[in-house]
C-alpha cells in the first residue's frame, strides 16, 4: 500500500475535510474512514456519489480490454504518452479514468521519482491495478468529484475517459496540464465500415471547460489482427461489442487478417489564461 506522500492530499469525499493516515485508512476529523483494500488501493466513492451499484466498466469490458492491452497493440501509444509527458523530478503525475492500469503502472515504472496516481469509477479496473503496482496511489473515485485537495497535480493524464474541466482546474496547480488522447478522424474506421453503411468520422476533441488546446500530436498507426480473439476483445471493449449483429460479427471473424487502423490525437491542455 503506497502511503500518501503528503498527509492532506486526499479529502473525504462525504465532508470534504482532509484525509490522514491511520494504519491502513484514511480518516477524516468528522468520524468519516476508508479502509485500503488488500490490493493497496482505497474506495472513497461514497453511495451518494455512484449513480449506479457498479459504475464504470464492468469485469467483461475490464477483462477484455487488459486481454487485447496485453497483446502489444497500443505500446507505442503508451511509448508516445511517455514521452511527451516531460515531467521533472518530485512531481505528482493523476491518471484520471486509469482503468486497469496499462498506463499508468508503466508511466510509475519509468518514472520512479514521479509521485502517480491513478482514479477511476470501476472498482473491478482498480482492483486489478492496484494488483499489479505497488507504486501507484489508487483510489476508486469519480472524475467529477476527485477526493483531492486542491492544486496538487503537475500533470494529468487521461486516456479513453471523461474529463471534468472544473475539477482539472480545481486539482491542477496553476501552471499544470492535461495531457489527453482521444481517438483522431479515422481511428478504428475499417471496424466501423463492417457495422454501418456511412460511417461517422471521430471529430476532434474540444478542451474541457476553462481549458485552452496548448499542442495536439497525431499518433498514428496500422495494425495486422491476426487472431479472432483479440478481435473479439477489441469488439467488446468498445461500443461497437453491443453494435455489431451477430452476421456481420462471423463475417468480419472470418475474414482474417484484419488490417485496422489506430489514430489518436494527443492534446496537451493548459489552463485558460483569460
Ligand atoms: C475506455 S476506458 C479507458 C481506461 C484506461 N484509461 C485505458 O485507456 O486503458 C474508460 C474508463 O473510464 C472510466 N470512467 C467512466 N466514467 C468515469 C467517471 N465518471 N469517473 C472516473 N472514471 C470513469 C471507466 O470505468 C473506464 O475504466
Ligand atoms: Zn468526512
Amino acid at each position: 500500500m503506497p502511503i500518501p506522500s503528503d498527509p492532506a492530499e486526499y479529502k473525504c469525499p462525504i465532508c470534504n475535510t482532509s484525509l490522514l493516515l491511520n494504519t491502513k485508512s484514511l480518516q477524516c476529523e468528522n468520524g468519516h474512514s476508508f479502509d485500503y483494500a488488500k490490493e493497496g488501493y482505497v474506495h472513497l466513492l461514497p453511495v451518494q456519489l455512484k449513480k449506479s451499484l457498479n459504475p464504470g466498466d464492468d469485469k467483461n469490458m475490464v477483462v477484455a480490454r487488459r486481454e487485447f492491452l496485453q497483446q502489444g497493440y497500443y505500446d507505442f501509444l503508451r511509448q508516445t504518452l511517455l514521452t511527451e509527458i516531460q515531467i521533472s523530478t518530485n512531481e505528482k503525475l493523476l491518471d484520471l479514468g486509469c482503468g486497469e492500469g496499462f498506463y499508468t503502472n508503466f508511466i510509475a515504472d519509468a518514472l520512479p521519482d514521479t509521485t502517480t496516481y491513478g482514479v477511476d469509477i470501476s472498482k473491478e479496473a482498480v482492483k486489478y491495478a492496484a494488483k499489479r503496482s505497488s507504486k501507484v496511489h489508487y483510489s476508486v473515485a469519480t472524475n467529477a468529484h476527485t477526493p483531492f485537495s486542491e492544486q496538487q497535480f503537475d500533470v494529468i493524464i487521461n486516456i479513453f475517459a471523461p474529463l471534468v474541466g472544473k475539477e482539472c482546474q480545481r486539482i491542477l496547480k496553476h501552471n499544470g496540464r492535461i495531457l489527453s488522447v482521444a481517438p483522431s478522424k479515422h481511428h478504428l474506421i475499417e471496424l466501423k465500415q463492417c457495422i454501418y453503411d456511412n460511417p461517422e468520422l471521430h471529430s476532434p476533441a474540444t478542451p474541457p471547460d476553462g481549458f485552452v488546446l496548448k499542442q495536439s500530436t497525431n499518433v498514428l498507426k496500422e495494425i495486422e489482427i491476426n487472431n479472432p480473439t483479440d478481435l473479439e476483445n477489441l469488439l467488446t471493449m468498445t461500443p461497437f461489442g453491443w453494435k455489431i449483429t451477430p452476421e456481420k460479427k462471423r463475417a468480419l471473424l472470418s475474414n482474417l487478417p484484419f488490417i485496422l487502423t489506430l489514430d489518436f490525437d494527443l492534446n496537451e491542455f493548459v489552463i485558460d489564461p483569460n
